[in-house]
């Protein structure tokens, strides 16, 4: 007797999409990418870290270039440095990446943040901060990529293959990584206290059940994904931390959907936005309760007065008036907003699934895009 056997069934382990199983493999992603970097004792992150420290506290600037969802990792990467380690993060498209003359080039650490380590405007980026005589870091998820051969330094995301062209699971493994970048830089440079830093690392360290958490709860957001993936568009908006993943998430849908998405700083809504905003234009809103929750609600109740149904992603205790929906996320301080994104993967998994897309595959995107 023969068993037929298919390589790329086999790969994906029982999932209809390489995109589905790296949503689901998150939880032990994140395992792999805290493991061993938590220093309980010293409530800071061991990173094995070749940067010199001396360098690394007295610089007074970091630059993020990045692409695609590594941007939007590097945005939340700002949201998270900026206030923990009292130094400023400008977080640049790599393609647009620029260095001007008279900038103070030895006091600044430009970081890349990029899965494959070979995308090309990432390199490029890197290519002209070093010329100027900049400290490079990267933050990748492929060990002998070309970036990492360039770099000053480089620390490894663990987040294993990826398969999908849609980034996943290296999304919320990036953040992790420069989570504990943040917290290694603040207890370096004596802006967060031992017990602060054990404190994140905690959240840190339930990553991986809250992101479980969210998984367990796939079949409403199934449901409400096959109830609106005729929609028009979708809006997705959040503040602070949950900005970059408002952006991620409009991105993630319009990838493999090809729907029209879009993200935007909730505050933001009503300088444009708003006029899109119809009964047929569901509204993905984050309440994280980090950021101004009133005016988001606020915000929340501006669009749901014209028409639009919105769907609130909240912790307990999150106000939900106006929304119709809720989609319930752990509390996790800082990470909150990193969990809810997860959600938003799922939603747009199944809205893509529902209207029959080549899901791991979508027309015109590469999983690496080695030209400029
Ligand atoms: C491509 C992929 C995106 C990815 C971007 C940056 O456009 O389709 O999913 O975010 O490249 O890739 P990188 O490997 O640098 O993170």
């Amino acid at each position: 007797q023969t068993v037929d056997w298919d390589a790329s069934a086999a790969g994906k382990a029982g999932h209809d999409h390489y995109m589905h199983k790296e949503i689901h493999e998150q939880p032990t992603a994140l395992r792999q990418a805290i493991s061993g970097r938590v220093d309980d004792l010293a409530g800071n992150a061991s990173l094995n870290i070749d940067l010199d420290d001396g360098f690394l506290q007295t610089i007074d600037e970091i630059h993020i270039a990045a692409c695609g969802t590594s941007y939007h990792a590097g945005l939340y990467a700002k949201e998270l440095i900026e206030p923990l380690v009292d130094i400023s993060v400008r977080v640049d498209l790599a393609s647009e990446y620029e260095v001007y003359d008279g900038h103070n080039t030895q006091d600044t650490l430009v970081v890349a943040v990029t899965q494959s380590g070979e995308t090309a405007d990432t390199l490029s980026a890197i290519r002209r901060a070093k010329a100027s005589g900049m400290t490079t870091f990267a933050v990748t998820n492929t060990v002998g990529s070309t970036i990492t051969r360039e770099v000053d330094d480089s620390l490894f995301i663990k987040a294993g293959p990826e398969i999908g062209v849609a980034a996943t699971k290296t999304f919320v493994s990036q953040v992790t990584a420069l989570a504990l970048f943040a917290t290694y830089l603040g207890r370096l440079r004596g802006t967060i206290s031992a017990d602060e830093g054990a404190d994140i690392l905690e959240d840190i360290r339930q990553l991986p059940s809250a992101v479980q958490a969210i998984l367990d709860e796939e079949a409403q957001i199934r449901r409400l994904a096959a109830q609106y993936s005729d929609s028009k568009a979708f809006f997705f908006i959040g503040r602070g931390l949950a900005q970059p993943v408002a952006l991620e998430s409009a991105l993630k849908l319009k990838e493999i959907s090809y729907a029209h998405a879009e993200g935007f700083a909730a505050g933001e809504l009503k300088h444009g936005p708003l006029a899109l905003v119809t009964e047929n234009t569901p509204v993905l809103a984050f309440l994280n309760q980090s950021a101004a929750p009133e005016e988001t609600r606020n915000n929340v109740k501006e669009v749901e007065s014209r028409g639009a149904p919105v769907i609130g992603l909240a912790t307990d205790g999150a106000d939900e008036s106006f929304c119709k929906h809720t989609i319930d996320i752990p509390e996790l301080g800082r990470l909150e907003p990193l969990v809810a994104n997860v959600a938003l993967q799922l939603f747009a998994y199944h809205v893509a699934n529902e209207m029959g897309r080549p899901i791991d595959k979508p027309r015109n995107l590469a999983k690496s895009v080695t030209v400029g």
